[in-house]
């Protein structure tokens, strides 16, 4: 184990399919951690692993990354492999940031996050949304009061595909934005509705829609989608003097503030008066924000935390909340879209 003070972190991946390169890309660059060692299953991939980081081990076997001497690991797998992998890591003495969702249910979440806190370990997940710069440039929007009160939330991530056979919409699509959601209220829901529709694969939700209400009656909507012909990445804020879109496709103008709203006229004992709203339209505001790759972000917040002793802000609670809701919105689904509590 390195000593902390000397304050570089050796750090292994496991699971190097698609998202796994990404994280391993950045775990390589940033000088505070040395990437050791490479884990997947698939000899292609190790191939592709051994190209980029010809110095960095790899293996098929990720039990072999226990004699490594590492202080992390980054978990990059399917799902359903979560829960197992992060459990026997951690068990290894090991840091953990394991891929979104966390697990697949809100029991083996609880038992990482005190497997964790009884070892002094971190336990991140990747909630990468949390970590961009639009989407903390948008909280401080809401915070500081820029948008009035918020009336609504709306978020919408569609594409066509891509279609997964051990997992739904639900499950892979809407951890991003209800950890978005949960990140810029800074408050969790009370309860969730949600329908979904299973178009291709009998048993396969392949489009979900969400209303998640929040203390003080916000609203939110999320709509996730594996069948659209638009790839769709957006957040609207509704608020009473403002309202903001963050457009996750745009390169730069990811957000616009729009002064637009909708004021009435003061009440006038009945009649068509009373439907004469003004509508106001101002100016858009493209406010300039500085650009950092957010999973850049992600990863140099993982290792500070290790170093620092302090609990990342996507922690093992955050996952908790988002399955939490995940479970309550399948729950709905199942239950012809009741309103289900969710039990905090
Ligand atoms: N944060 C984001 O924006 C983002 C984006 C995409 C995917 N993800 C998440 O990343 C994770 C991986 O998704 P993906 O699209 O890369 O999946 P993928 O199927 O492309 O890759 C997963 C890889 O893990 C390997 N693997 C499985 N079990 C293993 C084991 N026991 N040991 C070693 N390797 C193993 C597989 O061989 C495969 O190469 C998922 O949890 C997904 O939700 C996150």
């Amino acid at each position: 184990m390195n000593t902390l003070d000397v304050k570089t972190l050796n750090v292994g991946i496991i699971g190097y399919g698609y998202w796994g390169p990404n994280l391993t890309r950045n775990f390589f660059e940033i000088p505070m951690s040395e990437l050791v060692a490479i884990s997947d299953l698939k000899g292609d991939r190790l191939q592709r692993a051994r190209t980029l980081y010809p110095d960095v081990v790899t293996t098929p076997d990720y039990t072999e990354l226990f004699d490594m001497d590492l202080d992390a690991v980054v978990i990059s797998t399917p799902p359903a492999t979560h829960y197992p992998l992060a459990k026997e890591c951690l068990e290894h003495g090991l840091h953990v940031l394991v891929e979104k969702p966390l697990t697949l249910n809100s029991e083996h979440a609880e038992e990482l996050i005190n497997l964790a806190a009884s070892k002094g370990l971190t336990l991140m997940v990747g909630h990468t949304f949390e970590y961009n710069s639009a989407v903390m440039a948008l909280k401080n929007y809401i915070n500081n009061g820029e948008l009035g009160d918020i009336y609504y939330l709306d978020a919408a991530r569609l594409n066509l595909g891509l279609f997964q056979k051990d997992s739904n919409v639900l499950w892979d699509l809407a951890p991003h934005d209800i950890s978005i959601l949960l990140y810029l209220l800074g408050e969790k829901p009370i309860s969730v509705s949600a329908q979904g529709m299973q178009s291709i694969f009998e048993g396969i939700y392949d489009v979900a829609y969400m209303n998640l209400v929040f203390p003080n009656r916000v609203s939110a909507y999320i709509h996730v989608s594996w069948l659209d012909p638009c790839k769709v990445r957006r957040v609207t804020v509704v608020g009473s003097k403002k309202m903001i879109v963050y457009n996750d496709m745009e390169a730069e103008q990811k957000l616009k503030i729009y002064d637009k709203g909708v004021d009435m006229p003061t009440y006038t004992n009945g009649g068509f008066s009373e439907f004469l709203c003004s509508y106001r339209s101002g100016d858009i505001l493209i406010p300039k924000i500085q650009l950092v790759e957010p999973l850049r972000q992600e990863c140099q917040h993982f290792l500070d935390s290790i170093v620092n002793h302090e609990p990342p802000c996507s922690d093992g609670d955050d996952g908790l909340s988002v399955i939490k809701i995940l479970e309550a919105a399948q729950r709905s689904m199942a239950n012809g879209s009741t309103h289900e509590v969710i039990q905090w």
